[in-house]
Parts: structure tokens; C-alpha cells; sequence
């Protein structure tokens, strides 16, 4: 039995799609969450209203910029004086394709990696010199499939990104474990949520289910599941490691 009474965490992007399930997921279990939204706060503050205020916090974020993302550790640092688990969730799927101009190719690069690979690595900055003075803490990063698969010619840049969200959670687990630093990746495959279905709408939902031996996508849920085990510290011995959810569409 899982519990995260008394355990602080933090969930980028946690207003919807799969950090509001992790929100959910974590606060079923005790937990007490704060997380980050950055387009509507309408969503984010029903959640806190349907898990309760007083174990819940949300907090506006935009990861294109540093300045913000330092102050959204601050902040949700500032609010129970701890984190015990931090989640990098928050996201874009955004195409560039090779032929576009050279200054949107470049903005999109720059966009993808600043949000997906960037502000992450900047949290688990944070996290780790706070987990150092505190005697330890959980990281948890979503990456992809992509990782590991690569993805469409028009998202070779969230693929990168993902592939540096690997790269930097392996780097961590082995470089503070020490430290009783933590660090997993979760690569889902496709997820049903907002990011997901503007792809299949325009790929067609036949062909996606059919390279998923399974034969469904993921729900937020199943994501969900598996990170609240992580943040449960139950699986020490596994540091470092990337667990796949893609219903065995990608074996590795
Ligand atoms: N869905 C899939 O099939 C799938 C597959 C593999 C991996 N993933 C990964 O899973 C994670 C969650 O994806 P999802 O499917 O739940 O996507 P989603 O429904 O599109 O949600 C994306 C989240 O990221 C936040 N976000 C986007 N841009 C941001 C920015 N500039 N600053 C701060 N927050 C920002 C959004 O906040 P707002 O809502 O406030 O805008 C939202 O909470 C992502 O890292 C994604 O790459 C998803």
C-alpha cells in the first residue's frame, strides 16, 4: 500500500492531459501537491477546488523563459518549505518540417528544446542542491517513445529533446545517487490527451492503433500509475532506469 502522507511534490504542467493525472494519482495517495499551469488558469484551479485547497497549490509558469521557471521552484518550494518529488511533465509537440524558413526551423528548435529539455534540466538543478541539503528526493521525467524510436520528420526536435531528457536522467541518478538522489524516466508511446489528438486526427486513429500490439493507446492513468509507484521510493535499486508505456509498440 502506497503512502505519501506528509510528502511534498511537485508536477509541471499539471493542470490537464497526463500531469493532472499524476496530480490526482499522487494526492489519492496523501500527498500534498503543488503544480504548474501556463495558458488557462481555469482548469488548474478546479483541480485545486477538487482536491482540496489545503493539500493543494497551483502556480502560474511559462518554461520559454528561465527567469520564470526559477521562480516556479521558489515558489512551490516557498509554499510547504519542502519538495520531496519533483515531476517534469509539462511539454510541446509543436511540427517543423526541414523546408520551413530558417528563422521559424530555428525558433521551433529552440523552442522545443528551452521548454522539453531545458526548464527540466533547470527544476532538477534545483531539486538536486535542495535534495542534497534535505538528505535526498525523487526526480521523475516524461520523456517518449521518440527517445528511443525517433518520431516523424516534423518532430525531429522533440525527439532530441526527449532524447536529452533520457540522457539528463540517467546523468542524474548516476551522478547523486549518493546523495539519495532518485532519478527515473517514464517514455510513454501515444497518450490519450490534448497533445495527442491533433495527430490523430490527421494520421487517422486506424493506423496508430494498428502498431500497438495492445490495440489502445495509453490512458493518462496508466502513466499516472506507474509515477506515483516511482514517488513512492519503493523502487530505490531501479535509479537510472526508463520504464516504457506504449502497450509494446516500441520493444526495446
Ligand atoms: N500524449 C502523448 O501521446 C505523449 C506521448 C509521449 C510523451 N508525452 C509527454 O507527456 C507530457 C505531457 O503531455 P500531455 O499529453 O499531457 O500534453 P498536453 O495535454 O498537451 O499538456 C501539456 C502540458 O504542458 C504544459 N506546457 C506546455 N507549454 C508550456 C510552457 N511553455 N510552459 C509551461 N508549461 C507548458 C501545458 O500547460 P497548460 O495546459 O497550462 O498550457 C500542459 O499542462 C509531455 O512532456 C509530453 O511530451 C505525451
Amino acid at each position: 500500500m502506497i503512502d505519501l502522507t506528509g510528502k511534498v511534490v511537485l508536477v509541471t504542467g499539471g493542470a490537464r492531459g497526463i500531469g493532472a493525472a499524476i496530480v490526482r494519482g499522487l494526492a489519492s495517495v496523501g500527498a500534498e501537491a503543488a503544480f504548474t499551469f501556463r495558458s488557462d488558469p481555469r482548469p488548474a484551479e478546479d483541480l485545486v477546488s477538487e482536491l482540496g485547497g489545503e493539500r493543494c497549490f497551483c502556480l502560474h509558469a511559462d518554461f520559454t523563459a528561465p527567469e520564470d521557471t526559477r521562480a516556479a521552484w521558489e515558489r512551490a518550494l516557498a509554499w510547504r518549505g519542502r519538495i520531496d518529488v519533483l515531476v517534469n511533465n509539462a511539454g510541446v509537440f509543436e511540427p517543423a518540417t526541414i523546408d520551413d524558413s530558417d528563422d521559424a526551423w530555428h525558433q521551433a528548435w529552440e523552442r522545443t528544446l528551452r521548454i522539453n529539455l531545458a526548464a527540466a534540466a533547470d527544476l532538477c538543478r534545483a531539486a538536486v542542491r535542495h535534495y542534497r541539503e534535505r538528505g535526498g528526493g525523487i526526480i521523475i521525467n516524461i520523456a517518449s517513445r521518440a527517445a528511443f524510436r525517433g518520431d516523424d520528420p516534423d518532430y525531429m526536435h522533440y525527439a532530441a529533446s526527449k532524447g536529452g531528457m533520457v540522457a539528463l536522467t540517467r546523468s542524474l541518478a548516476r551522478g547523486f545517487a549518493a546523495d539519495k538522489v532518485l532519478a527515473y524516466v517514464l517514455a510513454p508511446g501515444f497518450v490519450r490527451t490534448e497533445m495527442a489528438e491533433d495527430y490523430v486526427r490527421r494520421h487517422g486513429e486506424e493506423g496508430i492503433l494498428g502498431e500497438i500490439p495492445l490495440g489502445e493507446m495509453a490512458a493518462p492513468q496508466d502513466v499516472a500509475d506507474i509515477a506515483v509507484f516511482l514517488a513512492s521510493g519503493r523502487a530505490r535499486h531501479a535509479t537510472g532506469t526508463v520504464i516504457d508505456i506504449n502497450g509494446a509498440s516500441y520493444v526495446r
